[in-house]
């Protein structure tokens, strides 16, 4: 199976239904790189405005969370990276990465029948198998008065049929779960205005939008789910209640409410009263 269209090197020369002003409005697409996040933050440094996104369409050394590695086949995915220089207070940041999931979940569901579920903090699932990454990276506090300088990798399977023995089974592609190619171009014009407009929203509505997108499609709200850290292994377990104001997964267990910051989620799929 072959696909139809290949990403032109300038967005700008994308047909149709890009509607932004700043992301993607300034690109860089390579046939093969390294990592689209790293070669981001260069470019970041070398003073890429905001928006300004690198895309490639393969990567060689594609990183995930907890140092994992983000693998792919060659000219069928969607992998890229946009420069972020956020002007949102601290506690604001970690609902960029929910922002993103919630782009990329609305972008799938206009172009395609599925209904994809966002799990905590930046999964995209279909029928339970996860479809797209998110890789927030950079620096949080902003140095010398300057404002932070991020990098939001996205790797979004599209026409990817095949995976790494180690993901079978738990990773899955648009192709796999609508038995059509889905053509990339607009599909990434479609998740690039949905993406500025949440992150954009951030800063005006304090988040309020972004968090009933994200919890509206949110895997295992008001189920059972065990939390645990990866670098120390520690877990927790409870009760999926929601995100807090500023991105954390809000917990109930046996000793209360917790909010988690970060960490892992093993959704149990046992479902239990939520007072
Ligand atoms: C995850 O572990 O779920 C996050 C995966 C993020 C993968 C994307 S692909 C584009 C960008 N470049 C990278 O090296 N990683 C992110």
């Amino acid at each position: 199976m072959s696909e139809p269209r290949t990403i032109p090197a300038f967005l700008s020369e994308l047909p149709g239904p890009l509607r932004t002003e700043r992301f993607g409005r300034e690109s860089r697409w390579h046939a093969a790189i390294g990592s689209t996040n790293t070669e981001a933050m260069r470019w970041a440094s070398d003073g890429a405005p905001e928006g300004a996104l690198l895309g490639a369409d393969h990567q060689t050394a594609g990183r995930g969370r907890h140092g994992r590695a983000w693998s792919d086949v060659p000219g069928l995915n969607l992998l890229f990276s946009l420069v972020l220089r956020p002007g949102l207070p601290q506690d604001r940041l970690g609902l960029i990465p929910l922002a993103a999931g919630l782009a990329v979940a609305e972008a799938i569901e206009k172009r395609t029948p599925l209904a994809p579920a966002l799990k905590w903090p930046n999964d995209v699932l279909v029928d339970k198998k996860k479809v797209c990454g998110i890789l927030l990276e950079g620096r949080l506090t902003p140095k010398n008065g300057s404002q932070s300088t991020m990098v939001l990798g996205i790797g979004l399977n599209v026409n990817q049929t095949e995976f790494p023995a180690d993901i079978v089974g738990k990773a899955t592609s648009l192709v796999l779960e609508t038995g059509q190619l889905v053509p990339r171009i607009p599909l990434l014009a479609n998740l690039l205005n949905a993406l500025e407009e949440h992150y954009d929203s951030l800063a005006t509505d304090l988040g309020v939008a972004v968090l009933a997108g994200f919890e509206r499609r949110m895997a295992g709200l008001g189920t059972t789910a065990t939390v645990t850290f990866p670098l120390s292994g520690e877990s927790t377990e409870g009760t999926i209640l929601g995100v807090a104001e500023n991105g954390a997964l809000r917990v109930a267990t046996s000793e209360g409410e917790r909010l988690f910051h970060s960490g892992e989620v093993s959704l149990d799929n046992s479902v239990r009263q939520v007072d």
